[in-house]
């Protein structure tokens, strides 16, 4: 019987190196493990409602805050039956950004915060999360903010903030397990850490269903 693959998630907020380390734990995971895996990246931009998304970060058009939310969820709903397949069928997928971030990012403009997490129960839970954090200060000097519409020093900080006191270790990320990664430090320091917890962890989830938000 083949194993079920795994649901790997990188979180924080802007500049924090995510995407560098989703590419590096892939590449781990794919040759060091030899196990297939995937990447994927929320928003998805490629789809119809993720180029509406697009258009609104890059300052193209302006629209509610709630409706952007729940176009943000259904970029990731859209996307259910293809996670659930890769992970049925053995693939193990690493995730830039999901849920969580959705919820951050909009509770941070004073949304109520259940609200957002409403829309996100039931879509296929992460198995392990990598929160990668520094301080937004360091973040932002990082340079190449690429003029995205979230990428301002005080947003970064409330996101930040909310990431830290409501999502983090909280009773409704239950059962998901979030490793906090000091994420101002040398990529390759960064990068074995995180691969060495995947190498502890893989065989144990494997074992386990696959879970749902609640
Ligand atoms: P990216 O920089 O990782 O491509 O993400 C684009 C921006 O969208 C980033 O500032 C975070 C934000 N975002 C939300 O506001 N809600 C969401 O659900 C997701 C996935 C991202
Ligand atoms: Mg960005």
């Amino acid at each position: 019987m083949i194993k079920r693959g795994l649901f790997i998630l990188f979180e924080g907020v802007d500049r924090v190196g995510k995407s560098t380390q989703v590419q590096a734990l892939t590449n781990h995971i794919s040759n060091v493990q030899k196990l297939q895996t995937k990447s994927l990246r929320f928003p998805d931009r490629t789809t119809p409602i993720g180029q509406i998304i697009n258009q609104y970060l890059q300052n193209a058009t302006n629209m509610d805050d709630r409706a952007l939310h729940l176009l943000f969820s259904s970029n990731r709903w859209e996307a259910r039956d293809s996670i659930l397949e890769l992970l049925n069928n053995g693939t193990n997928i690493v995730v830039d950004r999901y849920s969580y971030s959705g919820v951050a990012y909009s509770a941070a403009k004073g949304i109520d915060f259940d609200w957002c997490y409403a829309c996100e129960k039931g879509l296929p839970k992460p198995d392990l999360i990598f929160y990668l954090t520094m301080s937004s200060e360091d973040a932002t000097k990082r340079g190449e903010y690429g003029g995205e519409r979230y990428e301002k020093l005080d947003f970064q900080k409330k996101i930040k903030q909310i990431y830290e006191e409501k999502l983090v270790d909280q009773p409704n990320s239950k059962q998901t397990t979030w490793k906090i990664i000091n994420a101002n430090r040398p990529i390759d320091e960064i990068s074995n850490e995180i691969s060495s917890i995947f190498d502890s962890e893989f065989k144990n989830i494997q074992s386990s269903p696959i879970g749902k938000l609640e």
